[in-house]
């Protein structure tokens, strides 16, 4: 029994593995499962265990040469973080040193790039990431310059940005993240590795993607990526709510566009219940159009500047979480049947112009992204989408002119 309840409590931390599906691994049933035993599993080396060759198990993460190949050669994954000695980078480096981000056995060597101002700061953080004594960490480097920051890095999360100051037009605050991104996105795609996957949480996110993006031609768009995870666990998180039902019960919301006001949470293709014979859409579940279509997608599109206002100083430790689920779904894959959204290069679909960095439904398997297509899209949906998209075109045109491309 007790047994049954470690192996649930792993699954619900890594949320990927049900009481259904550990039924089918043969360790389990022989009291020899990893989540019982860990680096004792019998099946990891014979390659029988369902649970890891469908990618399920919840630890044994010897298995994900399956999911992208970088994660198994016994090396650290090389992790940049941008914005180091900022607040979301306080939360988002320990919560990847210690294993929350690739797992609790891939060793990561951390590269932190702050500006020259926050050298001390930064010195800080890095003597409290040695006084944590990490055992997953293999070495730390904090610099100022792009180049070593950098250097082969596997994972670039990009979260340093200029903030917006008093006074300070959209505009001018666009035209000082264009250079930054600018510079980023060359050094990224002159020093680090040839498949770097790169997140940008730092504002405005989406179009410090694009940039990023333009300015490394040498690099796969595929592997651009903005954050638009926060909306989406808060899309979640409203619902459940709602409903005064747990959080992991709510699938399926989607965040189309831009991470800003515009965004648009969207619940049409939402469920609740984890049974896969007894799921409720939510529309039908909340059964309120009214609150539906009016204050959760105003609840979700202003959280950022409702938690502003309550703690004075933007969402950082909810950033960061998401940053993490980010990540962990993108290199290690999303549980079956479950869409997550993620700011990614149009192709075109859902006639979002292709090209601009839009928040859309995906799936993850093997390292890779995968656009959730075919979607029905009603008409109050629509004019959502067209409002965030104009905005992001807007901002792509102040953008690319300031840069001249
Ligand atoms: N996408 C999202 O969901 C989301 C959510 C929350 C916050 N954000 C954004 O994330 C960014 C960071 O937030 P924060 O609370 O950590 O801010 P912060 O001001 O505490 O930290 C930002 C850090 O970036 C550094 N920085 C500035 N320019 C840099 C550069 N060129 N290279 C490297 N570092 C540089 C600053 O020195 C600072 O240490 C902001 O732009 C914020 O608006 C995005």
């Amino acid at each position: 029994m007790e047994s049954q309840n470690a192996q649930r409590r792993l699954g619900n931390i890594y949320g990927h593995l049900t009481t259904e599906e550990t039924s089918q691994c043969p360790a389990s049933n022989s009291n020899k499962c990893p989540a019982m035993n860990p680096g004792k599993c019998p099946a990891s080396n014979s390659d029988k265990c369902p649970a890891i060759n469908s990618g399920k198990c919840p630890v044994m993460f010897t298995s994900q040469a399956k999911m992208w190949p970088r994660l198994t050669q016994g090396e650290p994954i090389r992790v940049c973080v941008t914005g180091a000695a900022g607040n979301i980078a306080y939360s988002l480096i320990f919560m990847i040193a210690s294993g929350h981000m690739f797992g609790p056995k891939q060793r990561v060597a951390l590269h932190l790039l702050d500006i020259p101002p926050m050298e001390k700061v930064l010195k800080g953080v890095e003597m409290e990431i040695l006084d944590c004594a990490f055992p997953l960490v293999s070495g730390v480097i904090c610099t100022s310059e792009p180049k070593v920051a950098f250097m082969n890095v596997d994972v670039a999360i990009l979260v340093g940005a200029f903030p917006r100051q008093k006074g300070m037009e959209r505009k001018d605050l666009l035209k000082k993240n264009a250079e930054i991104f600018k510079a980023q996105g060359k050094a990224m795609n002159d020093y680090a590795s040839r498949n770097v996957k790169v997140l940008v949480v730092g504002n405005p996110a989406n179009t410090n993607c694009l940039i990023a993006m333009n300015c490394a031609p040498d690099l796969p768009k595929s592997n651009f990526s903005a954050l638009t995870r926060l909306d989406h666990n808060r899309a979640k998180a409203q619902i459940a709510q709602n409903l005064k039902v747990p959080l992991d019960t709510v699938h399926n919301v989607v965040i189309w566009g831009n991470h800003s006001a515009t965004q648009y949470p969207d619940i049409s293709y939402g469920y609740v219940g984890n049974h896969p014979h007894i799921r409720t859409p939510i529309r039908s579940a909340v059964n309120n159009d009214q609150w539906l279509q009016n204050e959760f997608i105003a609840t979700v599109q202003q959280r950022g500047a409702e938690i502003i206002k309550a703690r004075n100083s933007s969402s950082a430790a909810s950033a960061a979480w998401a940053v993490v689920n980010h990540m962990r779904d993108w290199l290690l894959g999303t549980p079956e049947g479950e869409i997550v959204s993620m700011a990614v290069c149009s192709d075109g679909s859902y006639d979002i112009p292709a090209g601009l960095i839009f928040s859309f439904p995906v799936t993850c398997r093997n390292g890779e992204w995968t656009m959730v297509k075919g979607l029905k899209v009603t008409e109050f949906s629509r004019k959502k989408l067209d409002l965030t998209t104009q905005e992001l075109q807007e901002e792509k045109q102040d953008a690319f002119s300031f840069l001249g491309i």
